[in-house]
C-alpha cells in the first residue's frame, strides 16, 4: 500500500500535476472575463448536496479525475465572483498574483506561533503590521497581529479592552458586574458576539442610535453620560468605518475626542473601510482612525485579497500581549520584559497559515497606490449606480454611497405600501439571483427590506451596473402581482 501513496506525493509535485488545478483557475478567469454564463446557481443546497452524497473514499483516484469532479462539481455551480454583475457580499474576486501566492503559502505552511517556524513570515508580518500602523497613523509601539477577518479582529481587539477595563481577569474572570460596550446600532454582529464570547453578555452591549446611518455622536454622549449616572463601567466604545448595511463611516474625530476626554478605549471596526486609507481621494473618511486605542482591518475586504486575510492593530503592542496573558515553555521562548518577535503570544491562533505573504505579494505586485485606485474604482461605479437609480421611476436609493455599499428599493409606481414593496423586494432579489443574470444582496433599513449591493469587482462597468439595474427592474415587472 506505501508504494503506490509514496509514488503519488512525487507525482503530484511536478509542473504538470499543478498544471491539473492551475489550469481550472485559467479557464476561470478567462470564462468570466466576458459576460456569458450565469453569476451563481439556481440550485438549492439540497441539490447540490445529491451530488456529493458519497461514500468516503477509501482508495485515491488520479488528480486528473479529481480536477474532472472540481470542474463538473464544484466550478459549475458557484458564485463567480469575478462575473462583472456579481455584486452581492463583501467578498471579493482577488487579486490574481494574491491567488497564486496561496499554493505558495499551502507549499511552505510555515506556522505563525513562533518566529521559529517561520522565520521569514514572522518578520513579514512585523513589516507588513508596521506598513499598516503607518498607515492607520500609529507611532512607534504600536503593533497587531493578522486574524482570520474582522470577526476575530474585532474579538481580539475587545479582549485586550476587557484586560485593560478589569485587573486579572485573565485569572479571575469578568465577575457579577461586568462592564458594558457602547457601538452603534448599526454596528456588525462580531461587537454583540464578542461580548458574549468574553463573558460580557449581551445585556451589556449598550447601541446607540444612528443619524443618517452614522452613529449620532450626541446620542453616544448622552449614552456615556447615563452609564456615568448608573454607576455603570465602559469596556470600550466601538465606532464603526464603513458599516456592513450601507457602507457608513462613524465620525471617528469626534468619538475619537469623546472617548479620550473620558479615558475610554475606542475601537473601530475598519473592517470593510479602512482600505480606503489606500485610496488619497477616501481617506479623509477616516479622519481621527489615530484616536482609536484598536483597529479592525480586512484586507480581504477592500484590498481584494483571498479569504482570509484580517488584521487588527493596537496603538500599543503591549495591549495584545497584556490580552494573552498566556505562558507556554514549549513554544514561547521570549525573555520576560524583552519584546518576542513571536506572534502567537500576540495572537488568538496557535498554529496560524502565512497570509501575510499573500498581502505582501499584493502589495509588491499593485502597489499601495494600484490598490487605493481599485478602491476608488469601485466607489465610483457603485456612485454611477446611485445615479442610474436615482433618475429611475421604479426605484428609490435608501442612502447616498460613502462607498462601494449601496441599499435601494424597487418601488413599482409608488402605489404599494410598505409592506407588499417588503414581500415583493425579497421576491424579486430571489428571482433575478435565480436568473444568473447578476447577483445582489439584501438587508432590512428603517424596518423595511431593501436591497443591497456591493461592488467589489473592478472589472464592473457602469453599462454593467444599468444592466443590473434594468435586469431587476424587468424581473419585477414579471411579478405574479
Ligand atoms: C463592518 C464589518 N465588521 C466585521 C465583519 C466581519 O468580518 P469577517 O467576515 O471577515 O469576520 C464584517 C463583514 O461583513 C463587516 O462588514
Amino acid at each position: 500500500m506505501i508504494d503506490p501513496i509514496l509514488a503519488a506525493l512525487d507525482a503530484d509535485t511536478t509542473s504538470d500535476a499543478a498544471a491539473e488545478i492551475t489550469s481550472l483557475v485559467v479557464d476561470y478567469f478567462a470564462a468570466t472575463r466576458e459576460v456569458n454564463g450565469p453569476v451563481s446557481t439556481a440550485l438549492s443546497s439540497a441539490q447540490i448536496a445529491a451530488r456529493f452524497d458519497e461514500p468516503l473514499p477509501r482508495d485515491g483516484v488520479s488528480l486528473a479525475t479529481v480536477a474532472a469532479r472540481l470542474r463538473d462539481d464544484v466550478m459549475s455551480d458557484c458564485n463567480r465572483l469575478f462575473h462583472p454583475r456579481a455584486m452581492g457580499h463583501q467578498v471579493s474576486p482577488p487579486l490574481p498574483a494574491a491567488i497564486w501566492t496561496e499554493a505558495l503559502i499551502g507549499a511552505l505552511n510555515q506556522s505563525l506561533a513562533v518566529a521559529e517556524m517561520s522565520p521569514t513570515a514572522t518578520v513579514m508580518e512585523h513589516r507588513v503590521v508596521r506598513w499598516m500602523c503607518e498607515l492607520a497613523g500609529y507611532g512607534e509601539g504600536s503593533g497587531g497581529t493578522l486574524t482570520s477577518g474582522g470577526t476575530e479582529a474585532t474579538l481580539t481587539a475587545l479582549l485586550a479592552a476587557r484586560s485593560a477595563a478589569i485587573p486579572n481577569v485573565w485569572t479571575n474572570g469578568v465577575g457579577s458586574d461586568p462592564p458594558v460596550v457602547v457601538c452603534g446600532e448599526h454596528a456588525h454582529y462580531a461587537v454583540a458576539r464578542a461580548a458574549g464570547e468574553l463573558g460580557i453578555g449581551m445585556r451589556n452591549v449598550v447601541t446607540v442610535p444612528s443619524r443618517e446611518w452614522r452613529m449620532d455622536s450626541d446620542a453616544l454622549v448622552s449614552t456615556l453620560d447615563r452609564m456615568e449616572r448608573d454607576g455603570r463601567k465602559v469596556m470600550a466604545v466601538v465606532a464603526t468605518s464603513g458599516s456592513t448595511a450601507t457602507g457608513s463611516f462613524d465620525d471617528l474625530e469626534t468619538i475619537g475626542t469623546l472617548c479620550e476626554a473620558r479615558g475610554l478605549w475606542l475601537h473601530v471596526d475598519g473592517a470593510h473601510g479602512a482600505s480606503a486609507l489606500l485610496s488619497a481621494r477616501h481617506r479623509g473618511r477616516l479622519r481621527g482612525l489615530e484616536r482609536a486605542r484598536s483597529i479592525a482591518w480586512d484586507p480581504h475586504k477592500m484590498m481584494l485579497l483571498p479569504l482570509a486575510a484580517g488584521l487588527v492593530l493596537v496603538r500599543e503592542e503591549r495591549d495584545l500581549e497584556s490580552a494573552f496573558a498566556q505562558r507556554a515553555p514549549y513554544l514561547f521562548h521570549g525573555a520576560d520584559g524583552e519584546r518576542s518577535w513571536d506572534q502567537g503570544t500576540r495572537s488568538f491562533q496557535c498554529s496560524r497559515r502565512a497570509d501575510v505573504i499573500k498581502l505582501w505579494v499584493a502589495l509588491q505586485r499593485y502597489g499601495a497606490n494600484g490598490i487605493g485606485a481599485l478602491y476608488d474604482r469601485l466607489c465610483e461605479v457603485t456612485m454611477a449606480m446611485h445615479d442610474m437609480l436615482v433618475a429611475h421611476p421604479s426605484f428609490e436609493v435608501l442612502h447616498r454611497p460613502e462607498g462601494n455599499i449601496l441599499c435601494f428599493r424597487w418601488v413599482s409606481d409608488r402605489s404599494l405600501g410598505d409592506e407588499a414593496l417588503d414581500v415583493a423586494n425579497r421576491d424579486l432579489r430571489e428571482r433575478y439571483n435565480r436568473s444568473g443574470a447578476g447577483w445582489i444582496t439584501a438587508t432590512n433599513l428603517g424596518g423595511r427590506r431593501v436591497l443591497r449591493v456591493t461592488v467589489m469587482n473592478p472589472r464592473t462597468t457602469p453599462d454593467d451596473v444599468q444592466a443590473v439595474v434594468d435586469g431587476l427592474d424587468r424581473e419585477a415587472d414579471k411579478s405574479p402581482d
